[in-house]
């Protein structure tokens, strides 16, 4: 069954559709059943996934307003494990159109309980704003993850998050906890990055992701290509961070050891021959090359 993570944070251009794109990607490049959701009616992470999100014939509106069973909106992408709900404009009106629902909070996690068990990791990439939208997200996940922006006023507004993240544990969703926070486009230039990667530090301790992600333009030209940054080019320095994030949320959530379980039983399983035939060859699953991330790359690669 997935474990459902939301990327949420309400400020704006933070870096939650990149950190949910790329997290999706690596996890299903693992070889993790992954199926990223995109909440938000820009549907970034639709297009950066490399799905136009204008020729949607089913979008998370219509899932959500009983159009189209889920099941059915949900699509392929090019990578294999990789699957989508995706969204568009059309989302937009879903903020007050789910004010008249029933039981409008849970709409999207009565959706999630069809087909959890149909994949290993579910993502949803929240907009910018701690509404309906966010709410039905938080109510339906077990894991909040949040991109914090390495900048002056990083920790700014956060209490809202958190006060809805509070809220929702108390009054809709018990069983969310914060899953992590993400350092995003980070200047190592600047001594106010440090300060900020201190004070997020010692605000969230162990929760704060080890890998902070620098500032690259590579990482915003990916978008425009359709690809995840990790798969658009790996050689930049904030590529290579988002691959280090994917290997660190994969450890922290215990994914390693379900990809370890997979390749076990699938060794296992070539052992036994069949009578009279000669035992297969085993092939473990390829990790990702490990790469150490250079101090000394400039922010511009
Ligand atoms: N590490 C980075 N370096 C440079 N640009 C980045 C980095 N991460 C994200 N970006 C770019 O910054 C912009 C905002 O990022 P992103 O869309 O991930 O943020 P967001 O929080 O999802 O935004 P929104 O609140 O609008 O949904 C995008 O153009 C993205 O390509
Ligand atoms: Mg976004």
């Amino acid at each position: 069954m997935a474990t459902i993570f939301s990327v949420s944070n309400q400020k704006g251009g933070v870096g939650k559709t990149t950190t949910a794109v790329n997290i999706a990607a690596f996890c299903s490049i693992q070889g993790i059943k992954t199926l990223l959701i995109d909440l938000d009616p820009q549907g970034n992470a639709t297009s950066g996934i490399g799905v136009d999100r204008n020729n949607l014939e089913s979008s998370t509106y219509e899932v959500l307003f009983s159009e189209i069973p889920i099941k059915e909106a949900i699509l392929n992408t090019e990578y294999k494990n990789l699957f989508i709900l995706g969204a568009n404009s059309h989302l937009a009106a879903a903020e007050i159109e789910l004010i008249d629902k029933d039981e409008r909070e849970f709409v999207l996690g009565k959706l999630l309980n069809e087909i959890k068990n149909d994949f290993e990791l579910i993502i949803i990439d929240c907009p910018p704003s701690l509404g309906l939208l966010t709410i039905n997200a938080l109510s339906a996940s077990q894991k909040l993850i949040i991109p914090l922006q390495c900048e002056y006023y990083a920790l700014e507004g956060l209490g809202q998050l958190l006060n809805t993240f509070k809220l929702v544990e108390e009054k809709l969703n018990p069983n969310i906890e914060i899953g992590g926070v993400v350092l995003t486009m980070a200047d190592f230039r600047t001594n106010l990055t440090q300060q900020v990667i201190e004070e997020v530090k010692n605000y969230f301790g162990v929760k704060t992701f080890q890998t902070v992600v620098p500032r690259s333009v590579k990482i915003s030209e990916a978008p425009s290509f359709g690809k995840p940054a990790i798969v658009y080019e790996t050689q930049s320095r904030a590529s290579k961070a988002y691959l280090e994030v994917g290997r660190e949320f994969m450890e922290r959530f215990g994914l390693h050891k379900q990809i370890e379980k997979q390749t076990e039983e699938q060794n296992s399983e070539k052992q036994i021959p069949e009578a009279g035939q000669a035992p297969a060859e085993t092939t473990p699953a390829e990790p990702i090359a490990r790469e150490p991330v250079a101090e000394s790359e400039s922010v511009n690669q």
